[in-house]
């Protein structure tokens, strides 16, 4: 009798255990649901249905590297907004740039990086993914390293760079016909780069290959954006961890490693050289860095002042050659305007108009960072592009999808220059440029913007003045490419002879 009274009491209780850990979460993801599709205060914006209830489609767009063109796909089917998550919102209005990224009145609370999206490294905070007062001290301080006077004293060094690539491709040229320019921009971008930022290049154009070190510049980057289901759902990181390869993890750790090794380095040489160490040693205050947020600093430089400029680098050199009509008028005006090769400097480039109209057009059809850079919205709420968001939700632009929308842009895929120059033909005069964004804009756009131009107009000017190119037959298709945050970028194999002249 005592013993089927126990088995009965036991049946009960495992009856309740099951009823309890199995009901209850079900009804709670069956509520979610029901309340994201329908009483979330977001669920008036479109988007698809699976992606409104849970953040598992934009995990896995992300993870395929196809973000990009997913994000475009939406746009073009439920209009300049859509909803990607359960609290996630992307644009592709002009508006929608300066709502979210501009400069706010003061008193209103600004738009702080999404967290989930802004990992931080174990050298703590950078510029890029710290908070308001960290960031302010460090851009303040940053600001001086890319002031016009600090890039005309650095225009020595990056120019003594290009002439080594244009010397190497000239080797190169010798010895094989055939050249990946993507592989070449980068060498270049990395020396100068490290140059500015350790005071030494990493030796990638003298040893025609990577340094160790910019090889787990590329992983990390990576591994960034396949790390992000851990940020977005914790539990899921000892399954995640089965599938990293461990690889991956320990080269991450050594470029950290390696960072700090080389900002010791130069702390350790005097020098006056222009570097950005220079300037971020002058100030010996409360303005100044300590030694660990100079860490995190330096890689967050290489990473930002590298891929960027070498992703627009390899667009620009694809485009063109595959642009004959554009490829002519370019060597046209740079052939034109230089008698000889030293006559090409900072200031003689940024005269040619179809040289600044063809970077402009790069950077919208190919722009280096073709997702989206999410921001929260501030307590209280905000309007964004006409319409009220409540506070907490991640919103952002999605370069790529707004710069190849159609309603913003006369054939929108298509590299065109002659848009971006002030006597153009009347189809194009209602594209709206101010919808391009690719630095970003207010009070966290891109820092490094004039060096960047400054490289991109000399870079080409140099090398399209000194060879004719051709794009070769394996790399005809090279712009659709895979994205985890930047351009995965695939081998751009170029055929190059000596221009003469
Ligand atoms: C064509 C080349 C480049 C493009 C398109 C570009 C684009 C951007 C964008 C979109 C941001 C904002 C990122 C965000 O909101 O999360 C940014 C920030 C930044 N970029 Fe660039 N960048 C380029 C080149 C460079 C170069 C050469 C440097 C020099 C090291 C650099 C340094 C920075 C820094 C320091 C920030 C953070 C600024 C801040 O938060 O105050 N960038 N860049």
């Amino acid at each position: 009798m005592i013993f089927t009274n126990l088995t009965t009491k036991t049946v009960e209780a495992t009856s309740l255990l099951i009823y309890v850990t199995v009901t209850v979460p079900l009804a709670y993801l069956v509520w979610t649901i029901i309340y994201n599709l329908f009483f979330s205060p977001l669920s008036r914006f479109p988007g698809p249905k699976l992606a409104a209830c849970t953040n598992l489609p934009y995990l896995y767009w992300t993870s395929t590297g196809e973000y990009h063109y997913k994000i475009k796909t939406l746009h073009d089917k439920y209009g300049d907004v859509v909803r990607t998550g359960p609290k996630t919102l992307v644009y592709r209005t002009p508006q929608a740039w300066k709502d979210i990224y501009g400069h706010r009145k003061s008193g209103a609370g600004s738009f702080l990086k999404d967290p989930q999206f802004y990992l931080r490294g174990p050298r703590g905070p950078n510029i890029i993914n710290a908070d308001d007062e960290y960031h302010s001290r460090a851009r303040r301080l940053l600001s001086h390293a890319f002031s016009e006077k600090a890039l005309r004293d650095q225009e020595g060094l990056i120019q003594s760079y290009v002439d080594m690539l244009v010397e190497r491709l000239d080797g190169e040229f010798l010895a094989s016909r055939t050249a990946d320019m993507s592989q070449w921009y980068n060498f270049a971008l990395f020396d100068i780069i490290g140059d500015l930022s350790f005071g030494e290049p990493f030796g990638c154009l003298r040893e025609s290959q990577y340094h160790p070190w910019v090889k787990m510049v590329f992983v990390s980057i990576k591994l960034l954006s396949l790390a992000r289901p851990l940020v977005v759902y914790p539990f899921l990181a000892p399954i995640a961890r089965m599938f990293l390869p461990q690889r991956l993890e320990r080269m991450r750790e050594e470029h950290f490693a390696l960072t700090t090794e080389k900002v010791h380095q130069r702390l350790e040489t005097k020098t006056e050289r222009p570097d950005f160490m220079t300037y971020i040693l002058r100030f010996d205050d409360e303005r100044s860095m300590t030694t660990r947020e100079m860490e995190a600093n330096a890689a967050v430089l290489i990473l930002a002042g590298s891929e960027t400029t070498a992703s627009v680098l390899s667009g620009f050199t694809f485009y063109v050659l595959t642009s004959p009509n554009a490829y002519r008028k370019l060597l046209q005006e740079i052939r034109g305007a230089f008698k000889s090769y030293d006559e090409i400097n900072f200031q003689s480039v940024s005269q040619l108009a179809y040289l600044n109209a063809a970077i402009e057009e790069t950077l919208r059809v190919f722009p280096p960072v073709p997702g989206a850079t999410p921001r929260v919205v501030p307590k209280g709420g905000a309007l964004i592009d006409g319409e009220f968001i409540p506070e907490d939700v991640s919103v952002s632009g999605a370069h790529y999808s707004t710069y190849h929308a159609e309603e913003h842009f006369t054939e929108a895929d298509s590299f065109i220059p002659e848009r971006w120059l002030e006597d153009k033909d009347e189809c194009y005069k209602s594209d709206k440029l101010g919808a391009v964004q690719p630095f970003s804009l207010g009070p966290r756009n891109c820092l490094g913007r004039n060096l960047a131009y400054a490289e991109l107009r000399l870079i080409v000017s140099k090398v399209f003045w000194t060879f004719d190119m051709a794009i070769d037959r394996s790399a005809v298709d090279w712009n659709i490419q895979k994205a985890y945050n930047v351009w995965e970028r695939k081998p751009l194999m170029v055929k190059m002879s000596r221009a003469q002249h």
